[in-house]
């Protein structure tokens, strides 16, 4: 299994981190023996899983919810849960409580938007044992604050906040970085800075390691189709088409058969 120290073995070694959401056991369980380093238990479980329109209806019990599910289906993976909405914000205590309800369903780290306001909250959770991945550039959980999903580091301004951002997280002793919709350049200078590894999604390939939400990747949800997303197979396809020829058998009396009954 990956641990903290893989993570920084890869970045010396150049060798590029993959990383995918998770959510439930029965993908965790088709993703146990894939390539992946390592499993991310996004809070975009709300708008991938649970519809809505954004991630702040997360809460720590149901991300614990999911952590246990993919700790389950896939036993050996390193898994990283978000820190839901706010966890991180309203003190110490609060985020070590979500922190450790995390960690005890399963996760083996967190991972928290953001640094401004936090920086000591995020090191006494190194402090206590806790591994941190930090999260910059397009942070979901601000999505009303930055006023969209939009890229973030355009002008000079930001992108000197976010590189005075990502040492502070350094400094708190995040083990990792997520850098989402960040320019490609800036993500790149970023991480030749860093002495942990990046892990970019919509941050272009001078990060040291990419990570996508699964469905995404799949392409099960056919609507969406941001401009950072490839899509490495037709998910929606292999389900559309599967659920029709299982309604075509019904129908035509051929589903179940003498074999397939008792
Ligand atoms: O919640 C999530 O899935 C994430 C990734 C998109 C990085 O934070």
């Amino acid at each position: 299994m990956t641990n903290i120290r893989d993570f920084a073995a890869a970045k010396a070694a150049r060798r590029p981190l993959v990383v995918v959401t998770a959510y439930d056991a029965s993908t965790a369980q088709l993703l146990a023996d894939s390539p992946v380093d390592c499993l991310l238990v996004g809070d975009s479980a709300m708008m991938v899983i649970h519809g809505e329109r954004d991630t702040l209806g997360a809460t720590t019990e149901l991300m614990a919810l999911h952590t246990r599910a993919v700790a389950r289906g896939a036993p050996h993976k390193f898994i990283v849960a978000d820190l839901p909405f706010l966890a991180a914000r309203k003190g110490v205590n609060h985020a070590l409580d979500s922190a450790a309800q995390l960690l005890r369903a399963g996760a083996h780290a967190v991972k928290i938007e953001g640094i401004r306001g936090q920086a000591d909250i995020i090191h006494h959770l190194v402090e206590s044992g806790i591994p941190v991945m930090g999260h910059l550039g397009l942070t979901p959980q601000s999505v009303h604050a930055l006023g969209g999903y939009i890229v973030q580091g355009r002008d000079s301004a930001a992108a000197a906040q976010m590189r005075e951002d990502a040492a502070a997280l350094v400094t708190a002793g995040a083990f990792a970085l997520v850098l989402e919709c960040v320019p490609a350049t800036l993500a790149r200078e970023i991480t030749a800075a860093l002495p942990i590894p990046t892990i970019g999604i919509g941050a272009g390939p001078g990060c040291d390691g990419q990570v996508l939400v699964l469905h995404d990747l799949l392409g099960l949800n056919p609507e969406f189709k941001p401009r950072f997303v490839r899509r490495f197979a037709d998910g929606a396809s292999l389900v559309q088409t599967g659920v029709a020829k299982f309604a075509a058998a019904v129908r035509a009396g051929k589903f179940p058969s003498a074999k397939e009954s008792f």
